[in-house]
C-alpha cells in the first residue's frame, strides 16, 4: 500500500467508511485483532473519549506510551502528542489520524529561531513544554508538561540560567510562582489566548458562586481573576474535589466531558471566546480527530508517525529526564 496514495492533501486518508459500518462497533473489533490502544487527551469529542483505552493530559498520554504493551497506539489528540509517543515507544506503530492536527503553540516555535536563540545564551539551560515538535525537543534539556512545570524548574538550582518555552503564559505563571526569573520565548496558544475576559467576568456575575478554573496557557488578565490554575487533569481533579457547585471553566470545551462524567450534579460553564458569539472554544486541531478518521486509521494503520533514529534519541532525552523527575514526585 502506497502511503500518498492514501492520504489526502489535507493530511487523512481520502477514503469514507460505508455509511452502513457502524463505526463504534468496528474501532472495537479491530482494536482488540490488531492489539491496538486508542490514547485520546481530554481536548477530543464526546464520542472519542467514550471509545478511548485511555484520556489525559499530556503528561498521562506520554507515560501511556512509555507503559504498555500493544503493538499499535493511535493518538486521539495532536500532533505533538503522537510524536512524543513514537519517541517513547520506537518500536511501536504510532498512529495519528490526521496528520494536520497541529498546534498553534508548537507552531509558535520555529526550529531556526529557537536554536539562534538558544545558541546566544549557552550558559543557559533550556526547558520546553512538551507542546512543541520533536527538532525542538533536541534542542532541549529537560521537557515539562502543565503538570509538572513547577517541579521541572525547581529541580535545577536557583542560580542556573533558564530558557523556557515556548508559552509566554506557562513561562510568566511559573516564573511569578517561584520567584524565579527565566528567559522566556514569546509563543502563545492561539485558543487559551483568546477567552474574553469581558465575557468571563459577565458570567461570574450571572454565577456569583461559581469557580473560575484556568489552564496556564491563559493570558496573565484571565489567570489574575481565577479560583484555580491548572493543567486538564489538575483543573478536574479539583472539580471533583472542590465543595463549590458551579464552575466556570477556561480550557478547551472537551474538558467538560470528564467533569460532568464525574460530577453529574455540579454545573460547568465553559468560558467564551472574544472573536464569536460562541459559547464555548474549541481547539480547531484537536478536533481535526473524527470518529470515521479514527476507523480508517486503525483499518489502515495510516497515518504513521515516523521519525528518524536521531531525532528519536536526541528527543528522548529531555522526555525521559522529565519522567524520571515527575516520578520522583508521585506525578
Ligand atoms: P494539558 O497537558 O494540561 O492537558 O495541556 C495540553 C494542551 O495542549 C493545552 O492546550
Ligand atoms: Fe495547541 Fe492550544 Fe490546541 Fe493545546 S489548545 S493543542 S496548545 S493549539
Amino acid at each position: 500500500m502506497i502511503y500518498n496514495e492514501m492520504i489526502n492533501e489535507f493530511g487523512f486518508i481520502k477514503e469514507k467508511p460505508n455509511s452502513n459500518v457502524n463505526l463504534t462497533e468496528e474501532i472495537r473489533r479491530i482494536k482488540k485483532e490488531k492489539n491496538a490502544i486508542i490514547c485520546a487527551h481530554f481536548y477530543q469529542t464526546d464520542e472519542i473519549q467514550e471509545i478511548a483505552d485511555y484520556i489525559g493530559d499530556s503528561l498521562k498520554l506520554a507515560q501511556i506510551a512509555e507503559n504498555n504493551t500493544a503493538d499499535i497506539i493511535v493518538l486521539a489528540g495532536v500532533h505533538f502528542m503522537a510524536e512524543t509517543a513514537k519517541i517513547l515507544a520506537p518500536h511501536k506503530k504510532v498512529l495519528i489520524p490526521d496528520l494536520n492536527a497541529g498546534c498553534s503553540l508548537a507552531d509558535s516555535c520555529p526550529y531556526d529561531d529557537f536554536k539562534t536563540f538558544k545558541d546566544a545564551h549557552p550558559d543557559h539551560i533550556v526547558i520546553s513544554y512538551v507542546n512543541t515538535t520533536a527538532a525542538i525537543k533536541t534542542l532541549t534539556d529537560v521537557v515539562c508538561t502543565s503538570s509538572n512545570a513547577e517541579q521541572i524548574v525547581n529541580s535545577f538550582p536557583k542560580s542556573q540560567n533558564i530558557i523556557f518555552g515556548p508559552d509566554r503564559n506557562l513561562g510568566r505563571y511559573i516564573s511569578q510562582k517561584l520567584n524565579r526569573e527565566m528567559l522566556i520565548w514569546d509563543g502563545a496558544c492561539s485558543v487559551h489566548e483568546k477567552f474574553s475576559l469581558e465575557k468571563i467576568l459577565q458570567l461570574k456575575q450571572e454565577y456569583p458562586n461559581a469557580k473560575i478554573l484556568a489552564h496556564p496557557e491563559c493570558t496573565q488578565a484571565v489567570l489574575m481573576i481565577s479560583d484555580y490554575i491548572g493543567s486538564t487533569s489538575n483543573m478536574l481533579e479539583y472539580s471533583k474535589k472542590d465543595s463549590a457547585n458551579e464552575f466556570i471553566v477556561v480550557t478547551e470545551s472537551g474538558i467538560l466531558f470528564k467533569m460532568r462524567e464525574a460530577s453529574p450534579s455540579k454545573t460547568f460553564i465553559p468560558a467564551p471566546p472574544n472573536d464569536s458569539t460562541c459559547a464555548c472554544n474549541d481547539c480547531e486541531f484537536m478536533k481535526l480527530i473524527t470518529l470515521e478518521k479514527l476507523y480508517t486509521t486503525l483499518k489502515y494503520e495510516l497515518p504513521e508517525i515516523i521519525l528518524s533514529n536521531e531525532i528519536i534519541e536526541q528527543a528522548k532525552k529531555p522526555i525521559i529526564r522529565m519522567l524520571e523527575i515527575s516520578k520522583q514526585h508521585g506525578l
